[in-house]
């Protein structure tokens, strides 16, 4: 039987709905796990005020594929399971971890490679799903298994988007109708920097200031990057590239990227 894993750290939305029917596709069984995970918050962030609505995600998963097929188990440990008391080993992954979301949360990946890393290994999966929202997530996870040979393949899930093209996050719970509106400008600003044919530097500075005039009160990165590696790109390369963007409205975090010509 091939086990499927969904990492998530609950407040389930239609990209997270979507990641489980794609793993319905893959694997015989679906382990859907809830936990939002201490280890990848800084003392600073909303560790605390995280959105948790366990029993929604449960009515949620209930109408999706596996569940009706009798193939699908949630998964919630607390936080205990995961790391007892005594808990000292950390992971630390370099390479696509570094730079981008590093330069803001430089505790982030380690707290996320360890829980995956737990996560895999308590599910016995075969395979685990992850949201190309998090594009850099996605490739330190690919960079963890395969320098620690961890014997699970991994799909990448297209970002689900709202109807003005803003990226599902548990986090957009947290912005005021003001600030939605607003955010909605973020994937138009994207898509610009992804199909951009001027010079990378140049694109990026572009799309820093459409978003500062769009109302986003501070950008952590707008970039085009190798879409494997996450390396600096130059006018004349021809690599595969992807556009990413952090931005803030107030105190809240968009994240976004896109597949770039
Ligand atoms: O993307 C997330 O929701 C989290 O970072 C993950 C992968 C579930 C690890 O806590």
């Amino acid at each position: 039987l091939k086990i499927g894993l969904v990492p998530t750290m609950g407040s389930l939305h239609d990209g997270h709905l979507s990641l489980v029917e794609t793993m319905a596709a893959h694997a015989d069984r679906v382990i859907v796990s809830i936990f939002v995970n201490p280890t990848q918050f800084a003392a600073h962030e909303d560790l605390d005020t995280y959105p948790r609505q366990e029993a929604a995600d449960l009515t949620a998963l209930a109408n999706t594929q596996p569940t009706k097929g009798g193939r699908l188990a949630v998964y919630m440990p607390t936080v205990t399971e995961i790391y007892p008391a005594g808990f000292a080993t950390g992971i630390s992954v370099g390479g696509v971890a570094e730079g981008l979301e590093s330069a803001e949360r430089p505790h982030f990946f380690a707290g996320v490679a360890l829980v995956v890393h737990k996560l895999f290994t308590q599910s016995q999966a075969d395979i685990a799903i992850f949201g190309e929202k998090d594009y850099q997530q996605l490739l330190v996870i690919r960079q963890m298994v395969r320098d620690l040979d961890l014997p699970i393949e991994i799909l990448a899930g297209a970002i689900i988007r709202e109807a003005d093209g803003l990226a599902m996050s548990s986090r957009n719970a947290y912005l005021s109708a003001e600030q939605r509106r607003l955010a909605g400008q973020l994937n138009q600003i994207l898509a610009r920097l992804a199909n951009s044919t001027d010079d990378p530097e140049q694109a990026a500075a572009q799309a820093t200031a459409a978003l500062l005039k769009a109302g986003f009160s501070k950008v952590d990165y707008a970039c085009l990057r190798h879409a494997e590696t996450l390396a600096e790109i130059t006018a004349g390369d021809d690599a595969p590239r992807r556009a990413l963007i952090a931005a803030r409205l107030g105190d809240i975090r968009l994240l976004d990227n896109m597949a770039a010509n």
